[in-house]
């Protein structure tokens, strides 16, 4: 009898410490008051969330504070929510830090979805499709001969190229922005670089998410909470001289994209009467750019080198194709399909790390469904892109690298990765993205053999540093330049 009322009175227990607002969705028990909050301090939170998955299926929900949160791990499911139903669940969820680094919700990452949003996404979208078809192959072309003689420079010794990826990748798009490039040792770029860096770090860690989801923590002091305060203020004062600079100049670049959406902005707001977009939209998605445009790609690339030199024989096919099909010459990215080899490599380092694994979160406009489940209005939904590439229903082995799978499997496999989400929201910068992966990697691989510096204990750790990019652990490689002349 004891036992008996012992285990009824831990269940009223049980069932007063755990709620869900969402009666349907399977999910962990949520604690009063601070919800899953554990859940997502994680270290390694795409992995995590990817884990939970296989306790509750590939939709659950987590409580955080007052927010729900629904977490979706397979591409089907994030396809029904992102591109089927993508006018339901395009909307950003609206949060107080989220307001303060994007400018009052003036960037297009971070910006609701509404009328202005669409023409905000509408002019830059254009102002970058022009750029692109301008200039962006040559951009990329002379960044990555720019790379190539970084490398040369360090003559075979060890190097941690990490920085070395950040400056090429920030190069293109601050050529693209502002029609200027930065050598390595610029303070300019350093400065600029570092200060956006430190926002999306800041941005990303648990002192500060803690302030949207509990807003009696924002009466206290919080120093990682002035950091980013001082940080905002210091990346504005950076954009907002550039764009001075660029508007005060006599022969401003035309093919540059500050001038595009500073151009777009009057032809916009001369047709269009319902929206007016001003310069903060112009100096909004200028950080825009520059942040999705530096840190995903660089990571990226870093991703590459360190997966080679686990698998050099992967490495050594990519150069055997890279020899044979193009005879000596650099690549152009028309060459694309003749170099199959290449391309999967591309996609598995995509689908294993993808650069942005949760993507960044969806808010339901409306009240919805997914996956048959109701989705209230408001519910913030956490498209769990790295889940979505390791889901066993759809890759074979899905934890190692093969890049293999993608010749084997063909159009098929590739159309199942979605390493730049989708529907409404999907990537701006992917075609820019695509372009710069494939170029950089054939021209390094082309001209250089990375190896690891001295034995195999060296090898880069592959579980990488989760933020808001994934991140792989700093490591250091050997690039020794390949014979001038090719077999
Ligand atoms: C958004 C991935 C490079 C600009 C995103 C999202 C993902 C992503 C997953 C979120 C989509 C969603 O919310 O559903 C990547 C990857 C990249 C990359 C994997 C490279 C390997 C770039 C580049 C740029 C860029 C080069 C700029 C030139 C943006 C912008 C958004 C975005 C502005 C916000 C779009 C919106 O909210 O409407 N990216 N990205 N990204 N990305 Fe990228």
């Amino acid at each position: 009898k004891c036992t008996e009322a012992a285990s009824g009175l831990l269940h009223h227990l049980c069932r007063f410490l755990t709620r869900s607002s969402s009666p349907g969705l399977p999910g962990p028990p949520s604690l009063f008051l601070i919800g899953n909050m554990m859940e997502l301090t994680h270290e390694h939170l795409p992995i995590h969330l990817t884990n939970l998955a296989r306790r509750y299926g590939n939709i659950y929900r987590l409580k955080c504070g007052n927010t729900t949160m629904v977490v979706l791990n397979s591409g089907e499911i994030i396809r029904e929510a992102l591109v089927k139903k993508w006018s339901d669940f395009a909307g950003r969820p609206v949060s107080y830090t989220g307001d303060i680094v994007s400018g009052g919700g003036h960037t297009i990452s971070l910006g609701d979805y509404n009328e202005e949003w669409r023409a905000h996404r509408r002019l830059v979208h254009s102002a970058l499709q022009r750029c692109c078809q301008q200039s962006l192959h040559d951009v990329i072309e002379r960044q990555a001969l720019h790379l190539r003689e970084v490398l040369m420079d360090y003559r075979g010794s060890p190097v941690d190229l990490a920085e070395d990826f950040t400056v090429a990748a920030s190069n293109v798009i601050t050529t693209l922005a502002f029609g200027k490039e930065y050598g390595k040792s610029s303070s300019e770029l350093q400065k600029l670089h570092s200060c956006l860096n430190e926002i999306v770090a800041l941005w990303g860690s648990s002192w500060i998410s803690a302030l949207d989801s509990f807003p009696l923590l924002r009466k206290l002091p919080n120093p990682v909470f002035a950091r980013l305060l001082k940080e905002v203020a210091k990346r504005d004062e950076i954009i907002r001289e550039h764009l001075n600079n660029y508007k005060s100049q006599n022969n401003k670049t035309e093919d540059a994209i500050t001038g595009s959406l500073l151009e777009g902005l009057e032809r916009n707001n001369n047709t269009d009467h319902k929206v007016r977009l001003t310069d903060i939209h112009v100096h909004m998605a200028t950080v825009d750019l520059l942040i999705g445009g530096t840190e995903t790609t660089a990571a990226w690339l870093n991703w590459t080198v360190a997966f080679l030199l686990h698998r050099p024989e992967v490495q050594a096919k990519v150069y055997e194709e890279l020899c044979t099909v193009l005879e000596g010459r650099y690549p152009k990215y028309s060459d694309r399909r003749r170099l199959p080899v290449l391309c999967s490599l591309i996609n598995e380092v995509l689908r294993l790390r993808p650069v942005a694994p949760l993507a960044v979160p969806h808010r339901a406009v409306r009240d919805s469904s997914i996956a048959g489940y109701f989705i209230p209005k408001n519910t913030v939904i956490i498209p769990n892109l790295f889940g979505a590439h390791h889901d066993p229903a759809v890759w074979s082995d899905p934890y190692s690298f093969r890049p293999e799978r993608f010749l084997e499997g063909g159009e098929s496999s590739t159309r199942a990765l979605m390493p730049f989400g989708g529907g409404a929201r999907l990537c701006l910068g992917e075609s820019v993205a695509k372009m710069e992966l494939f170029l950089f990697t054939a021209y390094l691989l082309r001209d250089f053999h990375f190896i690891p510096p001295e034995n195999e204990a060296s090898l880069p750790d592959l579980r990488g540093v989760a933020s808001v990019v994934l991140k792989v652990k700093s490591y250091t490689v050997t690039a020794r330049p390949r014979p001038l002349t090719h077999p």
